[in-house]
């Protein structure tokens, strides 16, 4: 395969390697991923995560494997055990839906190839077209929050939030972005916090429980979040935390967005109590772990609930910013994601 270069994924004489998102922003670890196995472990470990990056990593592994001679049967089991390595994000799915259908013909190897080839590309696009829409939406001088990590680190373009907020900036309109941490993982503290730095985009950091009084301050002109699922109804599962965002914007008149590709969308979820949630380990929640060690403060035997995203009901978003357009909240009434989008 040819040579492939994003933010977090690189295919290098024919291996592929993923940038390890648990061990930035400290190191820089490019790891090489050279099994199914490894993958779904960087998979379930966050070393690779963020909705589209995940579909894509399994995507481009297949192909990979089917240059190196793996026969059909065992393509099709590899496709299925990459499947069900995360259950919220519907990208994944799609994806290997397509890899599934290249896997069916003749020449498989090719088309496996092309077909992965041609996920990132349209990625890329997919990113670009929500930049232009979303950035339309933000208004000169805006602040505006944010939560997990929706960059280029989380696909293969410039991101879903964060490529629209990187567009306004570009226009001059962001004056600066409230980073949420986003507990446990601190997928904001750690990734959109180090992107932004490196975009020269002004931030600061918060804590997830102090963005409230920030909106009650009127600090806070609008927030963008990305998704993991659009239900046929509008819903959205993202990361957790994203919920409780979107029932402090509504009481504070503040726009809630939600930037995602097309292929986001769900037709066959009717709505987000359909969404499959992750449940995560107790250990994430029981203190935090990273490239600089482990800190335990609960006590050892604690009771934990993580799940790892929630679900915002569509009647408190007000748009959904697609790279096909910016579908409004009466349109969703109107059932435009019943519908297939094209
Ligand atoms: O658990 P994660 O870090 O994979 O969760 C990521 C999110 O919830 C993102 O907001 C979503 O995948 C969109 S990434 C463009």
């Amino acid at each position: 395969m040819q040579s492939l270069t994003t933010t977090s994924l690189r295919i290098r004489e024919n291996q592929l390697w993923i940038l390890d998102q648990q061990a930035l922003p400290q190191r820089s670890d490019w790891r090489e991923c050279r099994d199914v196995s490894e993958l779904v472990d960087h998979i379930r470990t966050l070393r690779v995560r963020g909705a589209p990056l995940i579909g894509l990593s399994a995507s481009l592994l297949l192909a990979l494997l089917a240059e190196q001679g793996m026969a059909q049967d065992e393509l099709h089991h590899a496709l299925e055990t990459l499947r069900a390595s995360r259950p919220t994000a519907v990208n994944l799915m799609n994806n290997l839906d397509r890899m599934k259908a290249a896997l069916q013909q003749a020449d498989y190897v090719k088309a496996l190839t092309e077909e992965a080839l041609r996920l990132v590309d349209e990625d890329k696009a997919l990113c670009d077209s929500i930049a232009t829409h979303g950035a339309t939406l933000v208004t000169p001088g805006s602040r505006l929050l944010t939560h997990c990590n929706t960059g280029g680190l989380a696909t293969a373009g410039i991101g879903t939030a964060i490529g629209v907020i990187r567009r306004a900036h570009e226009q001059g309109n962001v004056e600066q972005v409230w980073v949420d941490e986003t507990r446990p993982l601190l997928q904001g503290g750690r990734l959109t916090a180090w992107e932004l730095g490196e975009l020269n985009i002004p931030y600061q950091l918060i804590c997830d429980s102090m963005a409230a009084s920030l909106m009650a301050q009127k600090r806070v002109d609008a927030i963008w979040v990305g998704a993991d699922r659009i239900a046929a109804n509008g819903d959205v599962a993202n990361k957790i935390g994203t919920y409780s965002l979107a029932v402090l914007a509504k009481y504070h008149g503040i726009p809630f967005y939600v930037a995602a590709p097309h292929t986001t969308h769900d037709p066959q979820c009717r709505n987000g109590a359909a969404i499959p949630i992750e449940q995560r380990t107790a250990t994430e929640v029981t203190g935090v772990s990273g490239s600089f060690g482990a800190v335990q403060w609960a006590p050892f035997n604690a009771q934990v609930y993580n799940p790892a995203f929630d679900v915002t009901p569509a009647e408190l978003i007000s748009g959904w910013v697609l790279d096909v357009g910016v579908v409004t909240p009466d349109q969703v009434q109107d059932g435009i994601f019943r519908q297939a989008l094209s």
